[in-house]
């Protein structure tokens, strides 16, 4: 898991470098194109539109702009697709969100995980990121000292 990280995040690490940031929203549209791409192989705009809870036209405005850097391949009103930049960075940004989940989880968060972790998943710095991947393994490694952990969590409740 650890080596699978630092593989895909490489061309994440190039954009940082080359400064060129996704925004919080570009990273939540690959990163929902990227999972319709697992299931489906293709998404389309209507479909992403629908999933991410906005118009048709502004998804439109931004498909068109994540192709233009190269990481869609799309023509007007046509299917989508992750070109290999896409994909690699898909495959960080879901990874990303399935590690910051499962901290949430492993913290004794049950109520509103999902939309924290939408929340939060676009602000961590790579090396963060890895210290929370290390902490889900160590809790996994180590389940009685994570029901430990739980327990006392619950017994200082306020
Ligand atoms: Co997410």
């Amino acid at each position: 898991m650890q080596e699978k990280e630092f593989r895909t995040a490489r061309g994440y690490q190039r954009l940082v470098q080359e400064q060129k940031n996704l925004t919080p929203s570009m990273e939540d549209y690959l990163e929902m194109i990227y999972r319709d791409c697992l299931r489906e192989g293709y998404t389309r705009v209507n479909i992403l539109a629908e999933r991410l809870n906005v118009q048709a036209p502004s998804a439109s405005k931004m498909v068109q702009k994540l192709t233009e850097m190269g990481l869609l391949d799309y023509e007007k009103y046509g299917i989508i697709r992750l070109t290999d930049a896409g994909r690699e960075l898909g495959e960080f940004l879901l990874h990303r969100h399935m590690a910051i989940e499962q901290f949430l989880a492993n913290l004794g968060v049950r109520e509103s995980l999902l939309a924290e972790t939408e929340m939060i998943e676009h602000h961590f710095s790579l090396a963060t990121l890895n210290k929370i991947i290390k902490l889900n393994q160590f809790f996994a490694d180590h389940p009685e000292i994570h029901a430990r952990f739980l327990q006392y969590s619950r017994q200082t409740d306020p």
